[in-house]
């Protein structure tokens, strides 16, 4: 018989979220690329709205479209210059909180191609010299 209960579920519900972004976060706190994109202070609600909407992405509660609308990820990093500098940047701590963040492998593979995907495609930043120059030719 097939399984249909969800990656949130078999992730460990949200006490596995939480601690997976709070992991995320303790290596952003100290990233010197990243860290200036956040809110100065305290990163509570920045914690609060990424395990929230990996809870919905992965099939749990929808909470974080009740609070927030439609994710429109895009549209949302706009705001911050996102190159493939930064997006290694946030693919490495959340390797890291993936690895220490204790769930059944199958899981934690999926999820990790998931982000690998999403990040990149977040990416807002040409690399230089990858611009056409105007009159060049
Ligand atoms: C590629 C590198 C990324 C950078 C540099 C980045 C940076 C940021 C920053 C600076 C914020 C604002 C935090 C705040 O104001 O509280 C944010 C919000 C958010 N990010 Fe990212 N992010 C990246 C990738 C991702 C990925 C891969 C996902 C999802 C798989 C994601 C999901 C979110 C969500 C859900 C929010 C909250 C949106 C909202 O409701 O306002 N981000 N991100």
């Amino acid at each position: 018989m097939t399984s249909r209960r969800s990656v949130y579920e078999l992730a460990g519900g949200e006490e596995t979220f939480f601690a997976l972004v709070d992991r995320f976060y303790q290596g952003v706190e100290s990233d010197p690329l990243l860290r200036p994109m956040y809110p100065e202070g305290d990163l509570a609600e920045a914690r609060r709205k990424l395990a929230l909407f990996f809870i919905q992405y992965f099939g749990g509660p929808t909470t974080y479209s009740e609070e927030r609308g439609h994710p429109r990820l895009r549209m949302r990093h706009l705001p911050f210059p996102i190159d493939k500098a930064a997006r290694d940047a946030w693919m490495s701590h959340m390797h890291r909180a993936l690895d220490e963040t204790p769930m059944p492998d199958a899981v934690r593979a999926e999820m990790r191609q998931y982000f690998e995907h999403t990040a990149t495609f977040l990416i807002n930043q040409a690399p230089p010299g990858s611009l056409p120059v105007r009159g060049a030719s």
